[in-house]
C-alpha cells in the first residue's frame, strides 16, 4: 500500500503539469504568432505551483519509502537517477516561475528558460511512467 503513494501523487501532479504546459505555451504562441486567447497568468501560475510542490512531496515521500523499505538510495537504477535530477530541475522551474510572477517586466531569456526546463520536467514525468512501473509489488 504505501509504495502507491508517490505513483498516485506522481500522476496527478504530471496532469497538472499538462495542463499548466497547455497553458504556458498560449505565452510565446501569442507573442509571435498572435492569437485569439490570451495568456491566462494567473490560472498557470496556479496549475504550475500546484504541479511542481505535488512532484516534489512525491518525490520525497518516493525517497523515503526506498530508504525505509529498502534501506537505501537510488535503489530504483535509471528512475532515480532521472528522478533526483527531477526534483532539483523543478526547483528551479518553479523558482524562475516565481520570479516572473514576481517581478513583471520585459524579458527575453528567463521566460525560454522558464518553459524549456518545465516542458522538459513534463517529459521527464512521462518518461519516469515507463522506468518506475515495474518497481510496483
Ligand atoms: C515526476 C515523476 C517521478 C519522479 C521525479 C520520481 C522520483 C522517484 C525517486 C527519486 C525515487 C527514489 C529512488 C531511489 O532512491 O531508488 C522513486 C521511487 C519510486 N518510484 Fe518514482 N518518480 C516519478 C514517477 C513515478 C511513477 C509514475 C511511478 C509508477 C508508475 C513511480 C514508481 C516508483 C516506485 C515504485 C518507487 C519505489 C518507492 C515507492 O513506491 O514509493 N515513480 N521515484
Ligand atoms: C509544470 C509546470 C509549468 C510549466 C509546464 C510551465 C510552462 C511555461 C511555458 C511554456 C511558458 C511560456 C514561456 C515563454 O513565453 O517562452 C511559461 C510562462 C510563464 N510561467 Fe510557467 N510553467 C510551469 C510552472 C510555473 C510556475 C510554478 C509559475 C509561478 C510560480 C509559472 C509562472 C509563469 C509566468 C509568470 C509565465 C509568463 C512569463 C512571461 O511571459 O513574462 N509557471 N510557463
Amino acid at each position: 500500500m504505501v509504495y502507491w503513494i508517490h505513483p498516485v501523487f506522481q500522476v496527478v501532479a504530471t496532469l497538472l503539469g499538462l495542463y499548466a504546459l497547455y497553458f504556458g505555451w498560449q505565452r510565446p504562441r501569442c507573442s509571435h504568432v498572435g492569437c485569439t486567447v490570451a495568456f491566462p497568468w494567473k490560472k498557470h501560475v496556479r496549475l504550475g505551483r500546484w504541479a511542481i510542490a505535488l512532484w516534489l512531496v512525491g518525490g520525497l515521500v518516493g525517497v523515503a519509502v526506498v530508504r525505509l523499505e529498502w534501506g537505501g538510495f537510488g535503489v530504483t537504477d535509471a528512475h532515480a537517477t532521472i528522478g533526483y535530477a527531477f526534483l532539483v530541475l523543478a526547483l528551479v522551474g518553479y523558482g524562475t516561475g516565481h520570479v516572473l510572477d514576481k517581478v513583471k517586466k520585459r524579458r527575453t531569456v528567463l521566460p525560454i528558460v522558464h518553459g524549456v526546463v518545465n516542458a522538459l520536467l513534463v517529459l521527464a514525468a512521462l518518461v519516469q511512467v515507463w522506468t518506475g512501473y515495474s518497481f510496483l509489488p
